[in-house]
């Protein structure tokens, strides 16, 4: 029997936000989503953020101080627990400042840090070591899809990614076509579940039936209130990955509004 999983809306704020302006914004939007709850109801859809590490304490203590219905997480982690990494940030540090997720392998890292499959790896076994919720991030570039198609490339990431990890992670995957990142250019929905169908199976492929059932798939690239409803729709598209559109409080209010039926 499938199971219930919670939608998941992020917000990946990238570098954007100094740690004043993190505050006003987590603020702004934990009082706009409260008025969305009571009056349209937020239908159990859990809502992240994804503040530069810098905004991290603040974030922490506002939301802890104020108990916000809002987690958190890192936009990235070091493959290593502590030591000489200069500039790293460990699994461990993010744990104690209460992240709940750490994304890992989006597309600006793969380019900008060559950030390769198997470093990525080490960093998805380094997030669950330290308790953190690993959001994995695949997807194509537009050659990659003109060459191979919609899903070999994400498929091929992802089983890269996974490749040392055993048991039941508690695991999401972002799929985020590159061509559609800040593009404006969404993919169609169809699009979308079209490649995270094939994400859910190679999960069961790699981690067995359950696995792949408790696994939440977002989609991510383009992603605003206009389109998320149609993107919710699809049954294998379990929330999104929202980068440009949630730094504006209310457009990714909209967005994680939406509520999504599951089990109909
Ligand atoms: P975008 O970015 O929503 O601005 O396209 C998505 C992302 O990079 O996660």
């Amino acid at each position: 029997m499938a199971v219930k999983r919670v939608p998941l809306i992020a917000g990946n704020w990238k570098m954007n936000l100094d740690h004043l302006q993190a505050i006003a914004t987590v603020q702004k939007l934990a009082w706009t989503l409260k008025d969305a709850k009571h009056e349209y109801g937020l239908g159990g859809a859990e809502v992240a953020v994804f503040p530069p590490f810098t905004d991290l304490r603040s974030v922490q203590t506002l939301i802890s101080a104020d108990k916000l219905e809002i987690v958190f997480g890192g936009q990235d982690v070091s493959e290593h627990d502590s030591g000489a990494y200069t500039g790293e940030i460990s699994g461990a540090f993010l744990k104690s400042l209460d992240c709940s997720y750490v994304i890992i392998g989006h597309s600006e890292r793969r380019q900008y840090h060559g950030e390769t499959d198997e470093l990525l790896g080490r960093k998805v076994a380094a997030a669950l070591k330290h308790g953190l919720v690993p959001v994995l991030c695949v997807g194509e570039t537009a050659e990659d899809l003109e060459q191979h198609g919609p899903s070999a490339v994400p498929v091929a990431q992802l089983k890269a990614a996974l490749e040392g990890i055993s048991g039941a992670p508690d695991l999401v995957v972002a799929y985020e076509p590159v061509w559609a990142i800040g593009s404006g250019q969404a993919a169609t929905p169809e699009q979308a579940e079209q490649v995270a169908a094939k994400l859910r199976e190679t999960l069961a492929e790699l981690l067995g039936a359950e696995v792949a059932d408790a696994t939440r798939i977002l989609y991510g690239g383009s992603v605003k209130s206009g389109n998320i409803a149609a993107f919710m729709r699809e049954p294998n598209v379990d929330g999104a990955l929202v980068g440009g559109a949630s730094l504006d409080v209310a457009e990714f209010a909209s967005i994680a509004r939406f509520q999504k039926h599951v089990g109909t």
